[in-house]
């Protein structure tokens, strides 16, 4: 529709008279500084990067099927953008600088708007410069709750950070350029928060029956995770239910990024404490309490599988097989690698603060690492020649793990490749659009494992 000068002078002329009317506008989602009590108390706050005022950013809870608006408004010093991780987007609201969408300078906005295909748990977080802009607060939970819910008396987000904090002023060290971090397993912090504080309790009754939704947002720290006090099934990862809930019975990995569901039941007496427990290489740490306040009900049978996302039907058999090798870092430096066309020595590139490539590439190449068919399926297969773990992350898609033998994994956005670890996933390219591909150690992803994939 064309409008006639007349027509357009009104128009312009109402919205000026009617500000409040004339012109839909999204709920905020303003990127703007704050200050929070990360530290535990007798420190002083904080300075952080929220969405909205505090980190996590405020819990974005949806149908299945529904659409998000948010209106990003930046009041922050850098440029931002917002990716929503995990969902199966519409490639221009996949909020990727340089890729889906220029930044969005100090002072700018951008509307996001976008529909959610699938039911679970998946986050939100800045997606420029996010090495800094992640450690600095800005990321949230996105919840899509499905049609028919499971049976629990709570639903609970945890969201997991590991902060790096100048012991003395509980101030965010901002060594975000340092090299040893970027060289080795990425920038590691002083102190886990979850949900924004350290050391959160919650009161819950004896038996009752919790889905606990947990979400690594670190730079880098890979969580090694056990129970105590509780009992019960991994039910979905990263957003999707699995076929058949796994019993935790040991402890289970949750790397930068990844979504773990959890559904279980109170176990610890009366008064007594129960345990989200963290396992690190000098002791096991309680990261979330739950004091059991109530007297117990009773225990419950067991669960029934969430109900399954729709998903495409996924066909290995002679479908293409393409590396990624991943190298360089600490102890397995780069000889060379290519910084767009130029071939530059381990040591320049070392000096641009380059450690790492993928297959060759030392940064987000021109020409994308697959150019593939819209439907087709393909298979990648992640070498991991580095002295490090990677979470190798693809955006606008989930996939498969293939497993050692052969058979179909569960659905994952992102998985942790073991170092020396060769690992196979199956994807079926249905989204159309350019999506990256990178180690989602922000550090890593900074210094060189970036690349990228088109679907047409
Ligand atoms: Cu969670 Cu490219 O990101
Ligand atoms: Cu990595």
């Amino acid at each position: 529709m064309t409008l006639n000068r007349r027509q357009f002078m009104q128009t312009t002329a109402a919205a000026v008279v009617l500000p409040s009317f004339g012109w839909a506008s999204y709920p905020a989602l303003v990127a703007q500084e704050a200050v929070q009590q990360i530290a535990p108390e007798g420190f002083s706050k904080t300075r952080v990067w929220t969405y909205g005022g505090r980190v996590p950013g405020s819990e974005i809870r949806v149908s299945q099927g529904a659409r998000v608006q948010r209106r990003l408004s930046n009041t922050l010093p850098q440029p931002t953008t917002v990716h929503w991780h995990g969902i199966r987007i519409d490639n221009a609201m996949d909020g990727v600088p340089g890729l889906t969408q220029d930044v969005v300078q100090p002072g700018s906005s951008f509307d996001y708007d976008f529909k959610v295909p699938d039911a679970g748990t998946y986050w939100y977080h800045a997606h420029n410069r996010s090495m800094e802009q992640v450690a600095r607060g800005l990321y949230g939970p996105l919840i899509v709750e499905e049609a028919v819910a499971p049976d629990v008396d709570r639903d609970l987000t945890l969201m997991l950070d590991d902060w790096r904090l100048d012991p003395e002023t509980a101030q965010i060290m901002d060594d975000f350029g340092n090299g040893h971090d970027l060289s080795h397993a990425g920038r590691l912090g002083n102190l886990v928060s979850v949900n924004g504080r350290f050391d959160p309790a919650y009161s819950v009754d004896g038996g009752e029956r919790l889905r606990l939704r947990l979400i690594n947002a670190s730079n880098a720290r890979i969580f090694d995770l056990g129970l105590d006090g509780l009992t019960g099934w991994i039910v979905a990862l990263d957003g999707m239910p699995l076929e058949g809930p796994l019993e935790v019975s040991d402890r289970f990995p949750l790397a930068p990024a990844q979504r773990v569901d959890l559904i279980v039941d109170v176990r610890a007496e009366p008064f007594g404490t129960a345990n989200l427990v963290s396992f690190e290489r000098d002791g096991s740490y309680g990261l979330v309490r739950f004091g059991v306040s109530g007297p117990s009900k009773p225990a419950r049978a067991g669960i029934t599988p969430l109900v399954p996302n729709q998903m495409p039907e996924v066909l290995v058999e002679d479908t293409p097989l393409h590396r990624m090798e991943m190298q360089g870092g600490a102890m397995r430096w780069l000889d060379t690698a290519r910084i767009g066309e130029t071939e530059l020595s381990g040591q320049e590139l070392a000096q641009l603060g380059r450690f790492w490539a993928l297959n060759g590439n030392a940064e987000r190449p021109a020409e994308p690492f697959l150019d593939v068919q819209k439907g087709t399926t393909h298979r990648i297969e992640f070498v991991n020649e580095t002295a490090f773990p990677h979470a190798m992350h693809l955006h606008g898609h989930h996939f498969r793990l293939i497993l050692q033998d052969g058979t179909l994994g569960p659905w994952r956005d992102t998985v942790l490749v073991e170092r020396g670890q060769t690992r196979q996933i199956a994807l079926v390219a249905d989204n159309p659009g350019d999506w990256l591909l990178h180690c989602h150690m922000l550090g890593h992803a900074a210094s060189g494992m970036m690349s990228w994939f088109r679907v047409t």
